[in-house]
């Protein structure tokens, strides 16, 4: 029997005879002399297929073959230097496993509408592929890095009762005849859940009902959200550098070809794990803004893409902006203790003009406090006594925030747009496929 292998593999089996499972990517050669490019799933390679090898039927039948057939192949593994991949298989025979009718993708240039139509499809392609590798590793190295200082994956509900990052862009659906809404975030309930065991994260979908089309939005989006009991903003900004640094070193250390597939300069990449990251208040970046030109910008106003890009471009590493106005931000931030203008937050934004990666605060721990902004904010007090409670029984110094997944997978990814960091991208005027 053929030992069955994958095409990732192919360094541990050259010279030897192995089986794989695989679809026809593409197809060339002319004569006697036939290449055709392998996938997988693991990875994309070539074979090749000489008709004095294989004889007149096989050379015919893999002659046939179309785009996205899939075929048992069954071949010698050998260097190929030519190549990024670096292995190929000098085949010996092809079975058909499922014929493939006229491929939509073809290798030639397609829009990005007919691309996301056939999203189910496009995933197969190389470049797809390599995002969905790098995005693969982060969720792997998130766990690795959590587990290894101690934290708790909680897993926070998906479906609530309460808002926590504005009513604006709330997802609601009827729930046994009361509104409940698609969690914004999972924050709320991982302060509960460091209250019992410390240090915990969650890792789930998370909802905003965006109604602007950005290159930076989804409407669902996956959120890693780490909450800190008896630790304060300082040291929260401490583990977020060294968590972004430990994504950073995970993807160069494990997706090399997927970074090669998406030209990606690993270089750069590498600049991005020394540590500290530099940080800049608020206050100082507004003023960075208004001397270079951003007439527009006043203390008090949220940043927008081109400001955000802009202070990103003032540092070479992701830089934290320190202590926003608090009326911009949530809630639950606690209020600043010598000022009253502003909160104890940080929002960390990624270099090359990538945006707002994270966002984090110390938690607000006064209950008459957190009252008051509840009521200001509309909200019903009733639905939030669960979380003041938090505050009225053994209340700590507590710190957390936010990843966005799919904004780190496109800054690595070195992706123009968020779209394709996730699946099936849910998005203002998408929900097929
Ligand atoms: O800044 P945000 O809204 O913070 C929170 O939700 C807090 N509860 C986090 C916390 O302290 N536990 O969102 C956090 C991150 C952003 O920095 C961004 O990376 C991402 O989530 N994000 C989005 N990603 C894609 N599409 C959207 N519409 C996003 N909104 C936020
Ligand atoms: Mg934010």
């Amino acid at each position: 029997m053929t030992k069955v292998i994958s095409i990732i593999d192919s360094k541990k089996h050259v010279g030897e005879k192995v089986k794989i499972g695989a679809w026809v990517a593409n197809k060339s050669g002319k004569g006697k002399i036939l290449f055709l490019q392998f996938r997988d799933g693991t990875a994309f390679f070539q074979g090749v297929v000489v008709k004095n090898e294989v004889g007149e039927e096989m050379f015919q039948t893999a002659k046939s073959l179309t785009q996205e057939t899939s075929v048992w192949v069954t071949g010698v593994i050998r260097e190929d230097t030519r190549s990024k991949f670096g292995y190929e298989i000098g085949i010996e025979a092809i079975e058909v496993v499922g014929t493939s009718a006229e491929y939509p993708i073809t290798p030639k240039e397609h829009g990005t509408d007919f691309l996301m139509d056939h999203r189910h499809l496009w995933l197969r392609s190389r470049k797809q592929h390599a995002v969905m590798q790098v995005r693969n590793e982060i969720i792997r190295a998130t766990y690795e890095f959590y587990n290894k200082e101690g934290f708790v994956k909680m897993d926070s509900p998906i479906l609530t009762g309460t808002a926590a990052e504005g009513t604006t862009d709330l997802f609601e659906t009827d729930y046994f005849g009361r509104p409940a809404y698609l969690a914004q975030t999972g924050q709320l309930y991982a302060e509960a859940g460091a209250m019992a065991f410390g240090k915990v994260f969650t890792f789930g979908p998370t909802f905003r009902a965006e109604k602007s089309k950005t290159r930076r939005h989804l409407t669902e989006f996956w959120m890693i959200e780490p909450e800190m009991a008896f630790t304060t903003h300082e040291e929260s900004l401490v583990v977020q550098e060294r968590y972004v640094a430990f994504l950073v070193q995970s993807v160069l250390d494990n997706c090399d070809y997927a970074l090669d597939v998406l030209e990606r300069d690993k270089e750069l990449l590498k600049s991005y794990t020394q540590l500290p990251f530099p940080r800049i208040s608020y206050d100082d970046a507004i003023e960075l803004l208004q001397k270079n030109g951003f007439d527009d910008i006043v203390w008090g106003d949220d940043f927008g893409s081109p400001h955000e890009t802009f202070i990103a471009n003032s540092f070479s590493k992701p830089v934290f902006i320190l202590n926003y106005p608090k009326a911009i931000k949530a809630f639950y931030m606690k209020p600043h203790p010598t000022r009253d203008d502003v909160v104890i937050c940080a929002d960390l934004i990624a270099p090359e003009g990538y945006g707002e990666i994270i966002g984090g605060s110390e938690r607000a721990t006064d209950v008459e406090y957190l009252e008051e902004k509840i009521k200001e904010e509309g909200l019903n007090q009733e639905d939030y006594e669960w979380y003041l409670d938090l505050r009225r029984y053994g209340s700590v110094p507590h710190s957390g925030f936010g990843l966005g997944l799919e904004r780190m997978v496109t800054w690595i990814s070195g992706n123009e747009h968020i779209r394709e960091a996730i699946p099936f991208p849910r998005m203002l005027h998408r929900i097929f496929p």
